[in-house]
């Protein structure tokens, strides 16, 4: 998504300047174009010659260089920029953005460029907390400048607070989020991801091999294309994505609750979770004994919570998941009319490359039209965008 995207990276001084150069190799390692400027006050902790390396183009550094005016000048960083970055950003610059001050280069390109402006704070806790610094990011907000903010934790100045830089991957995160498109802007997506687990006593349960991977590159996918995200997970060993509302469950019974107390408000909902079908009559209080004889584990049915969900359809675009091992397409043609959807991604999980736990898929999709889709073998996060564009095809359909 960053492929060819012109990057221009701001770094102010402060000590997680040093951190820049990892965001150099991760934009430049997703596809993008960097062009880095550097303030004095950054050269001091890093040299410019590591992010000329890294980023394979001249850092610009000064404002009245002849020679830098006519090549990586001002007007040409800002008219070229698809977005500004600047991480870190001190309590300085940013002051000086504020209070429209451009009295260097970064500063100079930030005032002449129509591309989004993102900024990502690091300072010492007490200037993060400082109501002047506050009052210029909430004065910035409102002029539509994107920031990401700090992260609590051990600063390099000695304090706990806020203040240290946000993690690489959230920089790059936001980044890829402003230059989505936002085609599901207004739209609240509601997701679930992952197996349930069914106890079957304090230490035991019933469950499946389910990541998660698929509704985490669903929600993750539809965020970052402008829609509210409310993602519910079974449990998953996989960090949920920034700026999702996420909720956490762990049987069958539990994402019933927390999809049909969400369902109202969702303009779509894609289950790709995998529910357990079965769990245990009851739930053992104390840990199971082992005995001599052969063990009966009674199980009773778990609510069909997408069939419920049918019921319950309005306008509301409905997406199911079918893994089978067997006659793919009749089992998934009729688990997409029984829960009346209006799209089944149907996979056949024996296949290598497919189903559960791998970061890729090959699948079927199966529209309420009977029409069927062929998708080649592709990664969950490309599939994802897929599964969307679908939402909006069909809905207009
Ligand atoms: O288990 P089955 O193959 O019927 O699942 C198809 C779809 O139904 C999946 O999207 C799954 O998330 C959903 N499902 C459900 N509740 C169940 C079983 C499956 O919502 N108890």
């Amino acid at each position: 998504m960053l492929k060819g995207k012109k990057i221009v990276l701001g770094v102010t001084g402060g000590i997680a300047a040093y951190k820049s150069a990892e965001l150099v190799r991760e934009l430049v390692r997703s596809g993008a174009e960097v062009f880095v400027v550097m303030t004095h006050g950054a050269q001091a902790f890093i040299t410019p010659l590591t992010l000329q390396t890294l980023s394979g183009y001249k850092v610009a550094t000064d404002l009245f260089s002849l020679i830098e005016e006519s090549e990586i000048g001002h007007i040409s960083l800002a008219e070229r920029a698809d977005i500004l970055v600047i991480a870190p950003a001190t309590a300085n610059v940013i002051g000086k953005i504020a209070g429209g001050v451009a009295d260097d280069l970064l500063t100079t390109v930030v005032m002449a460029t129509r591309a989004p402006v993102l900024l990502a704070p690091a300072m010492n806790v007490h200037m993060w907390e400082n109501p002047i610094c506050q009052e210029n990011i909430l004065k910035l907000r409102g002029r539509g400048y994107h920031f990401v903010d700090p992260e609590s934790g051990e600063l390099a100045c000695g304090y706990e607070g806020k203040g240290r830089l946000a993690e690489i991957p959230a920089i790059v995160e936001e980044i890829r989020a402003i230059l989505s498109p936002k085609d599901f802007s207004g739209e609240i997506l509601l997701v679930t991801a992952g197996p349930t687990e069914e106890p079957i006593d304090p230490v035991r349960y019933l469950s499946n091999r389910s990541s998660g991977k698929m509704g985490f590159a669903l929600a993750r996918a539809a965020r970052l294309r402008g829609a509210r995200v409310i993602l519910v997970s079974g449990p998953s060993a996989l960090k949920p994505p920034c700026g999702v509302k996420f909720i956490p469950v762990r049987t069958a019974v539990e994402m019933r609750e927390a999809v049909l107390e969400n369902l109202a408000q969702a303009s779509a909902l894609i289950m790709a979770a995998a529910v357990s079908d079965y769990r245990p009559q009851r739930s053992h209080a104390e840990k199971m004994k082992k005995s001599k004889t052969e063990l009966n584990l009674p199980l009773e049915l778990n609510p069909d919570i997408l069939f419920e969900a049918g019921q319950r359809k309005g306008k509301r675009v409905l997406i199911g998941f079918a893994a089978e091992t067997e006659d793919l397409l009749a089992n998934a043609r009729k688990k997409l009319t029984e829960k009346n959807l209006d799209l089944i991604v149907a996979n056949d999980v024996n296949r290598p490359g497919a189903g559960f736990a791998v970061d890729t898929n090959i699948v079927k999709m199966i529209d309420r039209f009977g029409k069927v889709e062929e998708l080649p073998l592709m990664s969950k996060e490309d599939l994802a965008h897929r599964v969307l564009d679908r939402v909006l095809s069909l809905r207009s359909a």
